[in-house]
């Protein structure tokens, strides 16, 4: 057995010493939107700390627990406090609580995000569903040995984002009449925000968004089989030329007003999956 397969057994016989249900959804929370947590009828908490070989988290607005519960009759977990490439965080530490939860039996993740905005037409506060993203700005978190046990050398990466989710999230949004855009969603590695030049250029690449974290998230759940969701709240006009200053307050923020719609579209898809 690898080091890599012998650590997450490790692990999650730690987690399944404390907590025994098998949650069906993996829920990763961004900067500012970690209120969602009120959502769940918990049933454990779980500190990073005391999780053995598991990261720590450590920026603002983040604290680090893996809580155990349900929503709306489905058993989940989720992370409160996610692992950023910026932080310091090796690639590989930044998935492995993906890796986790599919060895605990989750089925499907649902991430979500504060990202500036590079498409027009977007404005602070509004929704993206992220249907594809461009990762060639960050480490990808596969490279090195794979791990065989975990999944294929060369993952296919046609449709990350599961079209089916991204249906419902759309039929559920219209349901409560949010409104939500669909959009690519670039990653960086942060911690800068881009300079005008950069936001131009993810502009020209394709993205309608861009973030700090997400992708790699992403790479480690497809790569395992998982399904996956995401969903961006737009916390910053960074391809606006006038007025672009980006303050982490204002992304915390913005991200905090938004919450409540991201809340109830998560909540309801959670529902029904
Ligand atoms: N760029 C990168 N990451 C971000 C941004 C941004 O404009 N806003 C929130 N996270």
């Amino acid at each position: 057995m690898s080091a890599l397969i012998q650590q997450l057994k490790e692990t999650t016989g730690y987690i399944l010493q404390h907590c025994n249900t098998v949650p069906l959804v993996g829920i990763v929370l961004g900067s500012g939107l970690g209120n969602f947590i009120d959502e769940m009828k918990v049933e454990k908490e779980i500190a990073y700390s005391d999780i053995p070989h598991f990261p720590v988290s450590t920026v603002e607005g983040h604290s680090g627990k893996l809580i155990f519960g349900e929503i709306r009759g489905k058993k989940v977990v989720a992370m409160a406090g996610r692992f950023h490439f910026y932080e310091g965080y090796t690639p590989q530490q930044v998935i492995y609580p993906i890796r986790v939860m599919k060895m605990l039996g989750v089925q499907s993740v649902l991430l979500s995000n504060a990202a500036g905005a590079v498409n027009n037409s977007f404005e602070v506060g509004d929704l993206m569903i992220i249907k594809d993203h461009i990762s060639f700005f960050v480490r990808n978190p596969l490279a090195g040995e794979n791990e065989s046990e975990l999944g294929p050398r060369f993952p296919d990466m046609s449709d990350p984002y599961s079209s089916l989710l991204i249906a419902k999230a759309k039929t559920i949004a219209e349901r409560l009449q949010i409104p939500v855009h669909t959009g690519v969603y670039t990653a960086v590695t942060g911690p800068t925000f881009e300079t005008r030049s950069e936001y131009k250029l993810i502009k020209v690449l394709g993205g309608d968004a861009v973030g700090m974290s997400t992708v790699q998230e992403v790479i480690g759940a497809i790569h395992c089989g998982l399904k996956v969701f995401a969903m961006s709240v737009i916390t910053d006009i960074g391809i606006r030329e006038e007025d672009n200053i980006i303050t982490h307050e204002e992304v915390l923020q913005a991200a905090k007003d938004a919450e409540p719609k991201l809340t109830a579209i998560f909540t309801n898809l959670i529902h029904e999956m």
